[in-house]
């Protein structure tokens, strides 16, 4: 890939005494100016894969290039200083003794003195920390020292920035608009970055593509849209989709599920077993009450959340599994309705 800024190939990660790798064969390149997400639950090697593209890991296998340079191999590491990378963590990692301006200028020693005040300056407004020059990091709120955190990775102008959780330790408003806003500035800069979270709604949200990844393996990398609506497994499905499961069978063209019978689209038609999972999205159910002698054992709804935009319904079927559905806030069914459930045949994924 020409314009790639990063490439990993086959890198493998076995720290000694483990008996299996932190990260076993991962390949994938990244683009300039693009946004990678790293999406997995807890110990999946998220950070393990991060610290070997930082260099304070060394790899057993494969290869990490940057801007088509090997960067390190079994046996070789170039140091971490020698990258041109930035980084922000969970824990914003702010020295505590030093002002705003002076942790944003302390890798800039090789700047002249008024050249790294204008790049200081610049980065403060790049994050809006303007005024606040002068703060140390106790004097502010957790949001901020995070915006202090990347404009100390971004103000020496790396290939790439690294972020791991950033925004794991804040509490949610704060998180919400500070994802849209390192989007920005991440764009606005051009600057390429990997984006570490085991929250789903942020990968989507956030970056240009994802990496899912389980056990220290890829899983599926792909764009936001992609990875969600055409996940490529059952894990993938559940973790980044958190839609419902069912058994399902296959007779000619008609799926079978215990809430009906659906026909399938003619491309899922050559599917390969015929006794499967079939994977309904919450938002991808409708649900039409009907009345309730015709109803008696059919889908009850158990409960019901509002949220405000919409409604998070959850479902009982004959067999007592439960189910979500989520509907726009017009669908108001009391708690004990028995519904039928429509769906989109063309929305069903099989497992
Ligand atoms: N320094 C280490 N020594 C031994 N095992 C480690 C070390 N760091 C991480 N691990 C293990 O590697 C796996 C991946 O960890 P990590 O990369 O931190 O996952 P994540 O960031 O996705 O939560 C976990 O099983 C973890 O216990
Ligand atoms: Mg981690």
């Amino acid at each position: 890939m020409v314009d790639s800024i990063l490439q990993l190939e086959r890198v493998t990660k076995q720290f000694a005494g483990s008996i299996i790798p932190a990260v076993k064969e991962i390949t994938f390149s990244l683009a300039q100016g693009d946004i990678l997400g790293l999406l997995g639950s807890s110990g999946c090697g998220k950070t393990t894969l991060l610290r070997l593209i930082a260099g304070f890991e060394a790899l057993q296998g494969g290869s990490i290039l940057l801007h088509q340079r090997e960067i390190a191999r079994p046996g070789y590491s170039l140091p971490p200083e020698q990258r041109n990378l930035g980084m922000v963590f969970q824990d914003y990692a702010l020295f505590p003794h030093l002002t705003v301006a002076k942790n944003i200028g302390f890798g800039l020693g090789k700047l002249s003195a008024r050249d790294r005040q204008l790049r200081v300056g610049e980065s403060i407004e790049l994050v809006g920390l303007t005024g606040l020059e002068h703060r140390y990091p106790h004097e502010l709120s957790g949001g901020q020292q995070q915006r202090v955190a990347l404009a100390r990775a971004l103000a020496p102008r790396p290939d790439l920035i690294l972020l791991d959780e950033p925004l794991s330790n804040l509490d949610v408003q704060v998180r919400l608009r500070l994802r849209q806003e390192i989007r920005s500035i991440l764009k606005e800069t051009g600057i390429a970055a990997i984006f570490v979270t085991h929250d789903q709604e942020e990968a989507l949200s956030l970056c240009d593509r994802i990496v899912v990844m389980q056990a220290g393996k890829l899983e599926q990398i792909g764009t936001p849209q992609e990875v969600y609506s055409r996940p490529n497994s059952r894990f993938v499905a559940d973790f980044v989709t958190q839609g419902n499961f069912l058994p399902a069978q296959i007779v000619g063209n008609v799926v079978q599920t215990e809430i009906g019978d659906f026909e399938i689209p003619p491309d899922l038609l050559d599917y390969g077993s015929d006794s499967l999972e079939v994977m309904l999205r919450q938002e991808d159910l409708q649900l039409q009450p009907i009345r309730s002698e015709a109803g008696m054992g059919e889908v009850m709804i158990k409960d019901r959340q509002f949220l405000g935009r919409e409604y998070i319904y959850l479902l009982k079927t004959k067999t007592g599994k439960t189910l979500q559905a989520r509907t726009g806030k017009e669908v108001a069914l009391e708690i004990g309705t028995p519904v039928k459930v429509l769906v989109n045949p063309a929305q069903l994924r099989f497992f």
